[in-house]
């Protein structure tokens, strides 16, 4: 196994981005979630978004929940598709303290979008 580089740089963010939606442009559950967008627009807004998340630069200043809040058939298992192609992309190309940060921060963004879709129970509603 070679010894991979972690993420330095916003290009090391991009190539992250980049790598990903190619990837999920054809993923045979959430690719057609993804079908028609408009990648000159995605991808540097998902680059600024992670580099926001990774290097606090505050380039981001959008709303990251919106959109999903309007995707039909949006399940727990389309979540844990992303997470783990999001993560097969992170491990393949850097690994350190950066990279585990981006994993960690994507799962628990996963999360925060399922509760707030109602497909994950908050601790309220397990009480109820
Ligand atoms: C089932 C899982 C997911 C699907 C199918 C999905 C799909 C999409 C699509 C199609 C867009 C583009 C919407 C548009 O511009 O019309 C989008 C935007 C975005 N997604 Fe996701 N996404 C998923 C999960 C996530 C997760 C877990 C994160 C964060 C860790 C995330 C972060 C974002 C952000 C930041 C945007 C841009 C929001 C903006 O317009 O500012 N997504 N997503």
């Amino acid at each position: 196994m070679p010894h991979l580089p972690d993420i330095e740089t916003e290009a090391d963010v991009a190539a992250v981005v980049h790598a990903f939606y190619h990837d999920m442009e054809a993923d045979p559950v959430l690719g057609t979630y993804f079908a028609g967008l408009d990648w000159q627009a995605h991808l540097p807004k998902m680059v600024s978004f992670w580099s926001s998340v990774v290097f606090q630069t505050g380039a981001y200043r959008g709303r990251p929940f919106d959109p999903h809040a309007r995707m039909p058939g949006l399940e727990r298992r389309h979540f844990a598709h992303w997470v783990e192609r999001f993560h097969g992309t992170v491990d393949a190309l850097f690994a350190g303290p950066r990279a585990d940060l981006m994993k960690g921060r994507a799962e628990q963004i996963a999360g925060v979008f399922q509760v707030k879709l109602g497909l994950w129970p908050t601790l309220d509603a397990e009480a109820a």
